[in-house]
């Protein structure tokens, strides 16, 4: 009785959390008008959902091959690669690969200082590998939010996940590695490919299944990327084809749209964020956030006294103490009740046994609504293109990455559940990338090699888009 009692006030706590199909639907439908403005070519300044041209225009066909260097920078490490894409085996391999911390300090420092460092990882690792001798391509997975002009000129939107390092955003960040492996002049690289992590994840499992055309990381940060219709990428010249598109889906209600979704605790995280009021989804979402929004949900609970007996530990009272990785851990199917009970204890709080439930059920909460919200996002994806494409029913492939998604339990489940309900006429598989970051970004530089690609992006104006108002109106009746 007791128990019930109190399990029904904690609910009311956790109820904006649940969202229902409803619901998901309508944020879906937001989302699609955002990507419509994103798309426009005088409408994607204001578009809190980017939808990045990446001059990737081809998925791989099978005949890359070489050897490439690839860097990784933006996702839980900064990572230097020597990947070899084999043509006769239709293989990428990866020869070796080497992690290298970046320090907090050049994580908020100087631009300088930061393509200094990265320069000199790379110097290091081509030592190893003996591949000093050797000027070879370098595809470069970088996953903030680019604008990019070419496939080897790609200018900082703004920094994301954690890093703010000054002078760098508004900048050509192909220019600025290669001026920083000028400034040591001991060694060179060839050609530059720029890679968002999702062209990567997307990429490295098209060599796999050529109906992938979708990428998708649940990790640090959120994103998707995915093949657009030529003639909907209004900023590009040309009209066939195909190109894929960075949607930076991680925006997605900076322009206050998503109000009635947010909770009090996901005010909270953005306003203690070092970019408030930027990447709105995302923080809803990624493996930065989640931990964090769980703590503040049980320091509610607790101050209401309906856990641990109304008394916070000092480190239940720290921000960032509750780590993503427990959510996991607490929600695992056989051992989950004891990790609770390890990781409060660890947290020095005085806690019995309905504590530990109750912390379970908040995780489980707070990670279903992160499965829901990407299943909602990714429907409107594949819908897109579906209906892109004149089909009634379409079978596509998602590539993907990312922290939650590979370590959480159920995540997958729930959100291929989500997606299945919420896109009815699309038939998803899902394929976990296999180092998408690395092998992927070798994978757009062989590719770009292949068709030696060449767009121009043409220029901004202020004004509205005629097509894209009527592709509204049409997208509205459907
Ligand atoms: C952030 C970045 C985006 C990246 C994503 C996943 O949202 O802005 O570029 O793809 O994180 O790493």
């Amino acid at each position: 009785m007791v128990l019930n009692r109190l399990h029904l006030k904690v609910q009311k706590h956790l109820e904006p959390f649940r969202l229902s199909l409803e619901k998901l639907q309508d944020v879906s439908a937001r989302l699609r008008k955002d990507m419509i403005r994103g798309l426009g070519k005088h409408s994607h300044h204001r578009a809190s959902v980017k939808m990045l041209p990446t001059f990737v225009r081809a998925t791989p066909d099978g005949t890359e091959k070489g050897d490439f260097l690839a860097l990784d920078l933006g996702g839980t490490n900064f990572r230097v690669l020597h990947v070899r894409v084999l043509e006769e085996e239709q293989r990428v391999l990866k020869m070796d690969s080497q992690i290298c911390a970046i320090p907090q300090d050049i994580m908020l420092g100087t631009g300088e200082k930061l393509f200094d460092h990265i320069a000199a990882c790379l110097a290091e690792f081509l030592d190893s590998q003996k591949l000093r001798g050797q000027t070879l391509p370098l595809g470069f997975t970088f996953s903030f939010p680019c604008e990019q002009k070419e496939i080897d000129k790609s200018i900082l939107i703004r920094w994301t996940k954690g890093f703010n390092c000054s002078g760098v955003e508004g900048e050509d960040v192909v220019n600025l590695l290669k001026e920083a492996i000028h400034r040591r002049g001991d060694y060179d690289i060839s050609s530059v490919a720029m890679v968002n992590d999702t062209v990567g994840t997307m990429m490295s499992c098209g060599y796999r299944d050529q109906s992938c055309e979708i990428g998708m990381i649940i990790g640090t940060g959120t994103n998707a990327c995915y093949m657009e219709e030529m003639k909907n990428v209004k900023r590009v010249e040309g009209e066939d084809g195909r190109m894929c598109i960075n949607t930076e889906w991680g925006g997605f209600g900076d322009d206050g749209c998503l109000k009635d979704v947010l909770t009090e605790f996901d005010e909270e995280v953005d306003k203690t964020s070092i970019n408030p009021g930027v990447h709105t989804f995302e923080k809803m979402i990624s493996g930065m956030y989640l931990g964090e929004i769980v703590r503040l949900v049980l320091l509610k609970l607790t101050e209401e006294k309906l856990l641990f007996r109304g008394c916070p530990s000092e480190a239940l009272l720290t921000p960032g103490s509750f780590e993503t990785r427990f959510i996991s851990e607490i929600e695992e199917p056989d051992s989950g009740l004891e990790n609770a009970k390890k990781i409060l204890t660890k947290l020095d709080l005085d806690w019995d046994l309905v504590d530990a439930c109750v912390a379970r059920l908040v995780c489980d909460t707070v990670s279903s609504r992160s499965a829901r919200l990407c299943a909602a996002a990714l429907a409107t994806i594949v819908n897109r293109i579906r209906i892109n494409r004149g089909l009634d029913h379409l079978k596509t492939t998602v590539g993907v990455d990312g922290t939650v998604y590979r370590k959480h339990p159920n995540f997958s489940d729930e959100l291929q559940a989500a997606v299945r309900l919420l896109a009815p006429k699309c038939d998803v598989t899902f394929l976990i990338s296999e180092d998408g970051s690395g092998k992927g970004a070798a994978m757009v530089t062989a590719v770009a090699q292949r068709l030696a690609l060449q767009s121009r992006l043409l220029e901004d104006s202020d004004g509205e888009d005629e097509e894209e108002e009527e592709e509204e109106k049409c997208d509205a009746n459907i």
